[in-house]
């Protein structure tokens, strides 16, 4: 794939489902994903809007299918050691899954020190809790990896983290579902690690969402994708790190960097993003998805019209 080849679906992007005004069923728009609430179940279709800085900002070509196709792979890869929302695939962007009641933490695991943490550290912060010790290096590897969960807050706010003492007393999960939730957590990053590491990356940092229907724990929403996650080349990792260079990533940061030359960093107007950076961050999500699974990305030929006609049968099949 190149950026010429990619070029004609800047046409084809998917922003959004036209779901007719009078659907019966309550639809949710996350700033992906166009959920539509079938009651037990959920019709999901990740949509092509991208987000940076807790901003919706543009749609990428072919992003919801990347992002849709990775996280079924990965549920795939997964499902020994948890259950999840997955019922069918119902085209290249879209799922039909189990309604969940989606429980309030952001479920982060970190096997490096950097982002969000390698801040929260430089200030002399804990990390979710964790004291680490002094004069750790940025994108310093932990000898474990670290369950640093944090709080899930409402649209337009930025989560924070939040320790699993602060959890357990504000009473937002239960001791030992937050056990459950964090030696499962820790067993699905192992995994992710291992099949990554394959294939020359390092899955460095990642985001769970997990529910729960009736007792039984449900690991829900995207997994080990280029939006919840952060990917490293493995091969470029240790020099990086001796010298205190940036790391070569496979993830999001390359549009966040962009806006940020922009002087966009989340307040105030988002910049228009040209369709060469479009089509520049498409190849990164492609790009991903074919060295994460070993497999050619092929751009599906569903329109947004037949998206929803597909999108109304699985509705009817899954009522
Ligand atoms: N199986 C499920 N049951 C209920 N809710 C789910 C399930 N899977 C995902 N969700 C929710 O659907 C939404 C996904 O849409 P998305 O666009 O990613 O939203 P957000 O803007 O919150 O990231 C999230 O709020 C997620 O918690
Ligand atoms: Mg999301």
């Amino acid at each position: 794939m190149d950026k010429n080849s990619l070029s004609p679906y800047l046409d084809t992007t998917l922003e959004s489902l036209a779901l007719p005004v009078d659907c019966t069923y309550p639809v949710y728009k996350g700033k992906v994903r166009d959920i539509v609430d079938l009651g037990k179940n959920m019709v999901i279709t990740t949509s092509d809007r991208i987000s940076a800085f807790d901003r919706v900002l543009s749609t990428i070509p072919c992003k919801g299918q990347v992002l849709n196709e990775l996280s079924l792979f990965w549920f795939e890869q997964t499902n020994d050691i948890i259950g999840n929302h997955i019922l069918k695939k119902i085209s290249p962007r879209t799922v039909a899954g189990r309604k969940c009641s989606v429980l309030p933490i952001e479920v982060v695991v970190r096997g490096y020190l950097t982002g969000s943490a390698w801040r929260d550290y430089q200030q002399g912060k804990a990390i979710s809790g964790i004291v680490l010790p002094p004069n750790l290096k940025s994108n310093h590897k932990f000898d474990t990896p670290l369950f640093t969960p944090s709080t899930k807050e409402e649209k337009g706010k930025h989560d924070l983290p939040i320790s699993s003492d602060e959890i357990i007393n504000q009473g937002i999960v239960k001791k030992a579902l937050l056990e459950k939730i964090e030696s499962t957590a820790l067993k699905l990053f192992q995994r992710g690690t291992e099949i990554a590491a394959r294939n020359g990356l390092i899955l460095v940092d990642t985001k769970y969402e997990f529910g729960l229907l009736g007792d039984d724990l449900y690991l829900v929403d995207e997994v080990h994708t280029p939006d919840s996650s952060r990917y490293w080349y493995a091969d470029t990792y240790a020099a990086l790190y001796e010298k205190g260079e940036k790391q070569r990533e496979l993830d999001k940061e390359y549009l966040r960097q962009w806006l940020i030359g922009q002087d966009f960093m989340g307040d105030g107007n988002a910049p228009e993003i040209p369709d060469d950076i479009r089509l520049e961050v498409a190849l990164r999500y492609i790009t991903a998805y074919e060295t994460i699974t070993g497999q050619t990305f092929v751009p599906s030929k569903v329109n947004a019209a037949e998206e929803l006609k597909l999108v109304t049968s699985a509705m009817e099949a899954y009522k």
